[in-house]
């Protein structure tokens, strides 16, 4: 699966992953309540302009306006349902008690689940190992996996207080597999190699998300799955300076956005893939 980047992972970024491999892809995050107000930045960030198959990110910690926002909402070609975010690290989300700061409230976080469901729409729970070391240390985030049924759990192993530089804790996934009950869990963050998908499977995970390595290449998900022997025959992977076409086929073909365009570029540009 393709992961939430904002100011990145535009309709253009989810199809052009899409295209080379990623099976999901999610919008940027946004808040229920920019959707309320029709907010034209939040609406313009989720925009969809093509089936390519996606899940809609949201912020939200308020049942009543969830509620408003998806009884207005129209489902559309390639929408595969709603990922809650548990796991926005910015203080300015903990302090509306939204992101990470979800992670221990697992009632809250079940209601808001079944709501969604309610609405006969599939969802996802996209959760941190809680706000701190303290909150991991007692593997709050456990809770929540033990005690929300979405359709899938995607846990980013790292707490809300670490750097994007600090590595993710893998030890973490045989518990969390466990506490899920059979619901699957896809690992997140720092996946950088089909040898540790491999690794990540065999502690039971049931898929894989990647980030920030799809913006350096966005062909690693054919890559790994060729490695992996997911793809039968094998499919041809495109150099990353090529992506850079690729992407300006899309652009054109379904309209992009030029700083969307222009800040790929330039991480194609800077990144050095070592696939
Ligand atoms: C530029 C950038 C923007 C991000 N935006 C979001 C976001 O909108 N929602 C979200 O859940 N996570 C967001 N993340 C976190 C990623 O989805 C992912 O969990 C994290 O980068 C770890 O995965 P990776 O190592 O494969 O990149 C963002 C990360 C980056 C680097």
């Amino acid at each position: 699966m393709l992961a939430s980047l904002e100011r990145y992972s535009d309709s253009v970024f989810r199809t052009l992953c899409y295209n080379h491999g990623a099976d999901l892809t999610f919008t940027e995050m946004a808040h229920v309540e920019s959707f309320l107000k029709k907010n034209k930045g939040s609406l313009a960030k989720v925009a969809v302009k093509d089936s390519t198959p996606v899940q809609i990110q949201l912020l939200s910690s308020n049942e009543s306006k969830l509620d408003r926002f998806l009884t207005g909402f129209k489902p559309f070609e390639g929408f595969q349902g709603f990922n809650l975010n548990l796991s926005c690290p910015s203080k300015d989300v903990i302090r509306q008690g939204k992101g990470a700061a979800m992670v221990k409230r697992a009632a809250k976080t079940s209601r808001l689940v079944s709501l969604i469901r309610d609405h006969g729409y599939p969802v996802s729970v996209k959760l941190r190992l809680g706000l701190n070391s303290f909150e991991k240390k007692n593997k709050l985030y456990l809770n929540n996996l033990g005690g929300v049924d979405p359709d899938f759990f995607v846990v980013h192993a790292k707490h809300a207080a670490q750097s994007s530089a600090e590595p993710e804790d893998d030890s973490v996934y045989p518990e969390c597999v466990e506490a899920a009950r059979g619901i699957p869990v896809i690992a997140n963050g720092g996946i950088d190699s089909s040898d540790r998908v491999q690794s990540l499977m065999e502690m039971g995970v049931g898929g894989v998300m990647m980030g920030r390595p799809a913006l350096g290449y966005a062909g690693v998900f054919d890559l790994f799955k060729n490695e992996l022997g997911f793809n039968d025959p094998p499919k041809p992977l495109p150099d990353a300076t090529s992506m850079k076409q690729h992407y300006d086929e899309i652009y054109e073909q379904i309209g992009g956005d030029d700083k969307y365009r222009d800040r790929f570029h330039r991480v194609v540009d800077r990144k050095k893939p070592s696939y």
